[in-house]
């Protein structure tokens, strides 16, 4: 099957649970390395595609069902921290994120970690700090939104934090950024079926990536 085919929903597809469930499947089958040793393991490589697939089925979901109050979803992909550059970038500050792989306008190149006491840290930033994913139905009325579009209403965020083993032998969790959705219309994703669909896509992109870490 031609990759940019993944997209496709198939026919009675009846809710957002199961387009979410497809999609995941898809997932699975796109972006799983075709072997142990296979160099498209890599996270630029698997998170381009996952960016490329979550905007791309979001369209199609929307042709099918409707889009949230008329509005599309208007930008998907990766914030991340930037140690996971640091053989290619000229510093690894631990206090941002850096804008990774993604599928929509232009954004951000990086958001800051620090807030101050007049405005918060953003959207992307708290959901990395929690270790919790934020679910915002009006981005302009949540202190220290950062607006990369001005046509954005509503986000969610998903943290990206992988388990990896010590020499040790014991376990260790690390934050290496988010996922974020944007959409043009108001209260877009719900704390249910989408908080609980885009942590399970953010499941399989994290089996399939070979981090490195
Ligand atoms: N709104 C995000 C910034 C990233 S853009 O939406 C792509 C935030 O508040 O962190």
């Amino acid at each position: 099957m031609p990759h940019a085919d993944s997209l496709a929903l198939p026919d009675g597809l009846t809710d957002k649970r199961a387009f979410y469930e497809h999609v995941c499947t898809v997932a699975e089958a796109l972006l799983a390395p075709s072997s142990p040793s296979d160099p498209a393991a890599n996270w630029i490589t698997v998170l381009s595609n996952a960016a490329s697939l979550l905007f791309g089925s979001f369209e199609n979901y929307e042709a099918a069902f409707g889009r949230a109050n008329g509005r599309r979803v208007n930008w998907a992909g990766f914030y991340l921290v930037p140690s996971l550059l640091s053989r290619h970038a000229p510093s690894t500050d631990p206090t941002q994120l850096l804008l990774g792989p993604f599928h929509g306008r232009p954004a951000c190149n990086s958001v800051s970690l620090q807030g101050t006491s007049s405005r918060p840290v953003g959207v992307c930033a708290a959901a990395f700090l929690s270790g919790e994913t934020v679910v915002v139905p009006d981005v302009e009325a949540r202190p220290g939104h950062i607006a990369c579009d001005g046509v954005t209403k509503s986000e969610v965020v998903v943290p990206v934090v992988v388990r990896r083993a010590r020499e040790d032998g014991t376990v260790e969790d690390v934050k290496v950024g988010v996922l974020d959705i944007d959409c043009e219309g108001l209260n877009a994703f719900d704390d249910e079926v989408d908080r609980a669909g885009l942590e399970q896509f953010v499941e399989v992109v994290k089996r399939v990536v070979r981090w490195e870490l």
